[in-house]
């Protein structure tokens, strides 16, 4: 088991040597081969090393820690043709908000902590309105994985209802009981945040079982958000699909080949490029564009990444695994 972890993240700890992700190559592969996407500059000239911690999302093997969910929302709506969750819930601001994981593999405790935080301001109708903390996931979930250098999914969900996740807004914020710690940065591209550094490991966070911002109130125990469920959602299309119109974003794991590092808008298919590692993000809805049907995602590398921090990926072909690992949890509201 072991072996394919370090076989999934290829050389993140095993390789001494100083690899740099040139990306003009597979940028004008990309531009030139008219498809339905467009390339640009982000982590240009940066250490592969650094690209493939960042990726820290964990692929599972085998049976998942968590149960299947089978079709339970068999409302008779049609799936209409696009879907965006910030348009159904517009009084949830955090729909709207990109995430930074900093420099840190964390994309794991993001995706999934940003996934809960929607789900539950949809399930309160807005009342819940701040942010779970990424935060607690990553540094105090031990059966998650190693933190900063990469965790499962599934096991963040499980997390969640056995544990609870406290609340914590971006880093500085002073929202919630645990602000993420990891400064945001640009994940080399052009923008207002301080660089990334191209190398260099900052520590995972240390885990606290006590609110971490003084002038947050609640106590860290009652303010833990727990699901009274946490599952797999089937690789079926439409099964996803309802899933998010009955319950509002899931969380997808997927693998990163070297050009979907370049995105920068259209619909993204794997064109070329080596497997750098896996990434987890949060699908917020689907749509066509020049007859080419797409799940719209929220990314976490900040708004500058991308299309303003978002992206769109090729729907219904499992593209790069896409709808293979989607998980989900119902937030348990009194
Ligand atoms: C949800 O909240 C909105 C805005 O506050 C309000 O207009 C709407 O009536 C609420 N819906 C329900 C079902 O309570
Ligand atoms: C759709 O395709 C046309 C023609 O190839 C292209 O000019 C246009 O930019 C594309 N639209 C989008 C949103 O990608």
């Amino acid at each position: 088991m072991k072996c394919a972890i370090l076989l999934w993240c290829l050389s993140v700890a095993c390789s001494k040597g100083f690899n740099v992700f040139e990306s003009d190559d597979i940028i004008s592969t990309v531009n030139n081969a008219q498809t339905t996407w467009t390339a640009g500059h982000n982590f240009h000239h940066v250490s592969k090393e650094y690209i493939k911690r960042l990726l820290g999302h964990r692929k599972r093997e085998g049976k998942s820690v968590l149960p299947l969910k089978t079709s339970l929302d068999t409302s008779g709506e049609a799936i209409p043709a696009s879907f965006d969750a910030r348009d159904k819930w517009p009084n949830c601001e955090a729909l709207r908000t990109v995430r930074d994981q900093g420099d840190c593999g964390s994309c794991w405790a993001v995706a999934a902590a940003a996934t809960l935080t929607d789900r539950f301001c949809i399930a309160t109708n807005g009342s819940f309105n701040s942010y779970l903390s990424p935060e607690d996931v990553l540094s105090c979930c031990t059966s998650c994985g190693d933190g900063c250098d990469g965790g499962f999914d599934d096991q963040a969900w499980l997390y969640f209802n056995k544990v609870g996740i406290v609340t914590g807004g971006h880093y500085g914020s002073k929202i919630g009981c645990q602000p993420y710690k990891l400064k945001p940065c640009e994940h080399h591209t052009t923008g207002q945040r301080p660089p990334c550094p191209s190398y260099g490991d900052p520590p995972t966070p240390k885990c606290y079982k006590r609110c971490t911002n003084k002038k947050y109130k609640t106590s860290f125990l009652l303010d833990k958000h727990m699901t009274s469920s946490s599952y797999i959602v089937t690789s079926k299309v439409e099964e996803i699909q309802k899933e998010i119109i009955a319950h509002g974003p899931v969380e997808a794991g997927f693998t990163v080949y070297g050009d979907f590092l370049t995105y920068k808008s259209g619909v993204y298919q794997h064109i070329t490029g080596d497997i750098e590692g896996g990434h987890a993000v949060k699908i917020i809805g689907w749509g066509v564009e020049n007859n080419t049907k797409y799940w719209l995602v929220a990314n976490s590398w900040n708004s500058d990444w991308g299309d303003n921090g978002f992206f769109k990926i090729r729907l219904g072909v499992d593209e790069c695994g896409f709808e293979s690992e989607v998980s989900a949890g119902i937030p348990l509201v009194n």
